[in-house]
């Protein structure tokens, strides 16, 4: 069942997307090398609880952290550790979703460790932006979930890169994951009708080269089979009357 949000919940979700959106702000300066990915993860507790904000991750299912941190071949749900230290050039994808006041925002960025090593990567990472704001361009009413999928898929086909398959984006509102889920390919014209108060997180999971995952050992952790450098990016979108409202990105930041 897809429901759909009143005005004053899509207010309480922007009022945790903006509260998340600026501990991701800080969060640039935390990624150092030499850092535990667990480190990371603790000071992003701090920021949750310093703000009032409830972690959806923590406690979902076996989860025990507040943040997936997933470095480079590693696609999604990367777990913190003590023995995973970044190092330069690495590339950096941190995952969050939390609540405030009961009405959740879940967003993920790309970070590089000191320096992009490689203008190539540099690309990847830009394709990585473009075909999630592809995706959210599409999030007008009269528009098909379809339309969403078959964006961020051409965005990512069309610069060579390959998309993930296992994971997608999904709704979004009192609840971390809600219906629909949202593929990260499809067809345009398909699918669910788009109409005002729909809010969804829309994840684009991308690869440099084959499209396939595995789960690691520790039941959580997705990489890529051929070990290929992974993207990675969300943001928790609502569909208005007249277009897309970002909920997670700060006013004339990034
Ligand atoms: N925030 C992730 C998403 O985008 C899911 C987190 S999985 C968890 O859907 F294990 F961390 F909860
Ligand atoms: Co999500």
């Amino acid at each position: 069942m897809v429901t759909i949000k009143n005005k004053l919940a899509i207010e309480k979700m922007f009022t945790a997307g903006q509260y998340l959106a600026e501990i991701f702000v800080d969060l640039k300066s935390q990624i150092q090398a030499g850092k535990s990915t667990l480190q990371l993860d603790q000071w992003f507790e701090e920021q949750l609880v310093k703000k009032k904000m409830v972690s959806k991750c923590k406690g979902y299912g076996s989860y025990k952290h507040v943040s997936c941190i997933s470095v480079n071949d590693e696609v999604v749900h990367g777990v913190p550790r003590s023995t995973k230290i970044l190092k330069k050039g690495d590339l950096v994808k941190v995952d969050v979703c939390a609540s405030y006041d009961g009405y959740c925002a879940d967003m993920a960025r790309c970070y590089f460790v000191d320096f992009c090593p490689s203008d190539s990567v540099a690309s990847f990472v830009e394709v990585a932006k473009n075909a999630l704001d592809k995706g959210i361009d599409e999030m007008c009413p009269g528009k098909k979930l379809g339309d969403i999928s078959h964006a961020i898929q051409v965005e990512i086909e069309k610069n060579g890169y390959g998309v993930v398959r296992d994971f997608a984006g999904h709704g979004i509102g009192k609840q971390m994951h809600e219906d629909p889920e949202v593929l990260n390919y499809g067809k345009a014209g398909t699918g669910l009708g788009l109409i005002p108060g729909m809010v969804f997180a829309l994840e684009p999971m991308l690869t440099m080269g084959s499209y396939k995952v595995y789960v690691d050992n520790d039941g959580w952790t997705a990489r890529t089979m051929d070990r290929s450098l992974a993207a990675h990016i969300e943001d928790t979108v609502a569909i208005t009357t007249t277009g897309p409202k970002i909920l997670t990105r700060l006013e004339g930041l990034e």
